[in-house]
Order: C-alpha cells, then structure tokens, then sequence
C-alpha cells in the first residue's frame, strides 16, 4: 500500500455550542461545551487513516496536557507520529470554536505548530521522502511548504495542498503541486485572480479541485469543468469536512484510483462526518463509508 505523510497542524479544539452568535462587545449564553482534537493537519491525517490509509503525520506540539492528549489519540488512530516534534518554547496550538445551527466561526493560535520550519523539514527530510503522497494546509509556515514542495517534485512524488487558512500561493509552488483543494471563498486569494471559477478552473485541469459545500466538488478535466455532486444530508457541525474530503481524496489517490472517482470517495466521505459534533467525531471509518456509497448507490438506482 503506498504510504500518506501530512505535513500540519495539530490543535485541542475548544468548542461552544450556542443558539445564536455573539456579536461584538455582546455576552450570549451557550448550550454545550467540549474539547476534541483537531487542527487541519492532524485532521486529515485521522480521516485518512480511518479509511484504510498508511499514515505518518509530521508537525509540532508543545510540552503540555494537551500534547499528551493529541498524541496518544494519533495513536489510537495507527497513525505513526515518531518524527512529531515536541517543542518546550510554545503551547500546543489551540482552537477556540463556536457552532451555531451547524455553521461555525473559528480563530486558530498556532503556537507550537509555526515550529514546523524548514529546520524540522530538513531533520525528517529522509523519513518524508519515503512516502509516495504528502498533504500540506497553511496552518504551518509556508516557507517550510515552499522550501519541501520541489524536493517532493524532483522525486515524482504527489502532492496534496490544501490552502486553509487562504493565503497568496506563488505560481512556481502551484506548478509543483498535483491537486490544490481551495473552497469556493478561498480560490482567488489563493491564486491571486478576480476571475470566475470557470476561468481559474480551466487554467489548472486536473489540479485545481474547488469545494463548493453543498453545491459538491468542481475541477476540470481537460475537456470540460466537472461537478461532483455532494450528498444531502442533515448537517450537525461542518467543522472538519473540508478535512474530512481531504484526507479521503488522498487515500483514494494513493490506490490508484482516478482524480474523478477519488472526489466522489472524497465527497461522501465528507457527507458522512458532518452527522456529529466536532471535527473528528463523525469521520467515518472504511467499512461505515462503503455501506453509505453502497446505500445511497442502490437507493439511485431505485429512483431510475
Ligand atoms: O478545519 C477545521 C480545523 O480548523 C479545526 O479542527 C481547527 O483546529 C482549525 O485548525
């Protein structure tokens, strides 16, 4: 089986549930309080390792509760985490998340997480350059993201980007990359374009992969844009769907499986793990998201 590396952050996310948002300077009372871990790297680590992918996750925690709470969790998820680095100088990076009626706002404090430098990068460069497919997001310092990306290239290897929290993206670095995973709020600052999504599309066939939340996954094939549907569902919190697609498309990637295929996978996967609170409860595993592609397969072709 080919081998997945994430290269990202790891977070303890802190959530409050409320029926109504606060707006500034207004105090609410909240319904629900609890802690799950997260962190978009760690995120798409677990998704993809709940549905079968060889794993290894690459990033910074801090000496703290927090770090022993996430990295035995990674664990328990057969996630190998033995190139992690644990750093004394910053806490674990934090989340601070309310949901309300399943939207959510988010502020993320980095903390040890902007320690996965080019110095880290250069020390687990070996261990990287054994896996066959490497996921990035930016929650961790782009310069390290810049500087790893052309080593992956030179050596065939593929790369996933999923650039979260939107920042600029060089258009060397876009070249070197195999499928950039914007949503459809984060495309053009991302590439750097006023452009409608059509536009930007057709300029990067087979590698630009636009989430559309409910609307589904949109990319071009080099003939024409494609829509993937998404799958309707009752959602309770979307927290970590965007994550949740994301681990999926790599572990269908590394079978072997075709760019449109992959998103469907991709797609459902997402559909699944927005049933229950929290990042990572809802993701699901392999054998839970075969049983729902195979439900909603039949009920399709009940409806012809
Ligand atoms: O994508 C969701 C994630 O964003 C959360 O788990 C939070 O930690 C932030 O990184």
């Amino acid at each position: 089986m080919k081998k997945i590396a994430v290269v990202g952050s790891l977070n303890m996310d802190y959530f409050a549930e409320t029926n109504q948002f606060p707006a500034a300077g207004e105090t609410v009372l909240g319904k629900d309080f609890f802690m799950s871990l997260g962190g978009k790297g760690a995120n798409q680590a677990i998704a993809a390792s709940r549905l079968g992918g060889r794993v290894s996750m690459y990033g910074s925690v801090g000496n703290d509760p927090n770090s022993t709470l996430i990295r035995n969790k990674m664990k328990e998820e057969q996630i190998d985490i033995s190139h992690l680095q644990i750093v004394s100088e910053s806490h674990t990076g934090v989340a601070l998340i309310e949901i309300c009626q399943s939207e959510n706002r988010i502020v993320v404090i980095p903390g040890a997480n902007l320690h996965t430098g080019i110095s880290y990068i250069n020390r687990v460069l070996d261990s990287l350059l054994e896996h066959d497919l490497v996921v990035f997001q930016l929650e961790t310092p782009l310069e390290a993201i810049e500087y790893l990306v052309p080593k992956l290239y030179e050596k065939n290897k593929q790369v996933i980007l999923n650039p979260a929290p939107a920042q600029r993206l060089s258009p060397e670095l876009i070249q070197k990359i195999t499928y950039l995973t914007p949503n459809e709020h984060e495309y053009r600052q991302v590439l750097g374009v006023d452009e409608p999504m059509e536009h930007a599309l057709l300029k990067y066939p087979n590698k630009l992969v636009i989430t559309c939340g409910q609307k589904g996954v949109i990319f071009h094939d080099g003939g024409a844009a494609l829509t993937i549907p998404a799958f309707k569902v009752e959602a309770v919190d979307t927290t970590g769907a965007g994550d949740t697609f994301c681990g999926a498309l790599a572990v269908a990637l590394s079978e072997g499986r075709p760019l449109k295929d992959s998103i469907s996978f991709g797609c459902a996967a997402a559909g699944l793990s927005v049933l229950k609170k929290g990042a990572q409860t809802g993701m699901p595993t392999r054998r839970e998201l075969d049983q729902f592609i195979k439900g909603e397969l039949s009920h399709e072709a009940g409806n012809i």
